[in-house]
């Protein structure tokens, strides 16, 4: 393990069971680190895992099969420690009123993590709610509203703020930005990145989007159909896909970069993505890959470095 992984995924299965015969493998086999002060973007299709993955590393969803591990002890053995495990790793839902109580003040809403742990005296406490709002940029006439009289982007301010208030190590945020306004999702990204550097948090950022990824995040993770097939430093990864999914996400992102453009021009990603209760043998995509060799078909690629910080699951990349 890495010094400085604050969570060690191994060789994770998140499968669920289906009336339709099969388990539905949402993850399915996902070795990776999160990196201590990091803000890692997880990229990919719809029903691709992404969901899956983040609420099983946060401790929301069992595993099937692997282990998660974070400050050297297993997800299983933090169980027992449920409430103290939750102060450290914090999830961010798409939609802010997941969890924000309808009926709750904003400052209820901030004080209830702080209560529930026996946290400060209510001067304290108090001091702390002013503290959190400070750090995500919210005036004090928010504290005694109820939600629904924010802005999307200020219900999204507070969602974080609570996270915050426990001061946790790690915040998994699972698309939180496509539940808001285009014109403020900007805004919202930009406290994400501040955050990371003032308090030194992990982030997980799970987007549809790559642009967003590639504004904020230093290392990025690609899954396909339950596997994660590339990771690296976004700047990497970015300016140089190795693996042909990879590649057909930029193409078909917006802000291309016209040399992966020139170099890519092959027509990808038509179709949909197999059922991920049936997934393809070998290579989960070489029934969409235009670079597809027999190999692909028979056999799995594993996940492998290809240069110092850049590991790709491919056996033609
Ligand atoms: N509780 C569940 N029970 C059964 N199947 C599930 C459950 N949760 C997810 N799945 C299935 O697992 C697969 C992965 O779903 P998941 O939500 O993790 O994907 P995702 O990458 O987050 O997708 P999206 O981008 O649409 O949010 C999908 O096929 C989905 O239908
Ligand atoms: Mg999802």
């Amino acid at each position: 393990m890495n010094a400085s992984a604050a969570i060690t995924v191994k060789q994770l299965q998140v499968h669920f069971a289906s009336s339709r015969g099969a388990p539905v493998r949402a993850v399915d086999g996902v070795d990776m680190e999160i990196q201590q002060g990091e803000l890692h973007g997880i990229v990919g299709e719809s029903g691709c895992g992404k969901t899956s993955l983040a609420r099983t590393i946060a401790g929301l969803q069992r595993p099937t099969g692997g282990s998660v591990t974070f400050d050297g002890r297993e997800l299983d053995d933090w169980r027992r420690e449920r409430l103290a495990f939750s102060r450290h790793v914090q999830f961010i839902f798409q939609d802010p009123l997941a969890s924000l109580s309808r009926r709750q003040t904003i400052s209820q809403s901030l004080e209830e993590p702080l209560k529930i742990h026996g946290l400060g005296s209510a001067s304290q406490r108090r001091e702390r709610i002013l503290e959190l709002l400070q750090l995500v940029s919210l005036p004090e006439t928010c504290l005694d509203r109820l939600p629904r009289a924010l802005s999307g982007g200020q219900r999204q301010r507070v969602a974080i703020a609570r996270a915050l208030a426990l001061d946790p190590r790690i915040l998994i945020c699972d698309e939180p930005l496509s539940a808001l306004d285009v014109s403020i999702r900007a805004q919202i990204l930009n406290l994400f990145a501040d955050l990371q550097k003032k308090l030194n948090l992990s982030i997980v950022l799970i987007a549809h989007d790559l642009a967003i990824i590639r504004l904020v995040c230093t290392r990025v993770s690609v899954m396909y159909l339950g596997k994660i097939v590339e990771t690296g430093p976004t700047s990497e990864l970015f300016a140089r896909p190795r693996h042909p999914y990879t590649r057909a996400l930029l193409e078909a992102a917006p802000s291309i970069d016209p040399e992966i453009e020139r170099s890519c021009h092959v027509q990808l990603l038509s179709g949909d993505p197999p059922s991920p209760s049936s997934p393809p043998s070998g290579c989960r995509f070489h029934t969409r890959c235009p670079f597809s060799a027999p190999v692909c078909e028979i056999e799995e690629p594993i996940l492998r470095l290809v240069d110092e910080r850049t590991k790709v699951a491919c056996h033609v990349a």
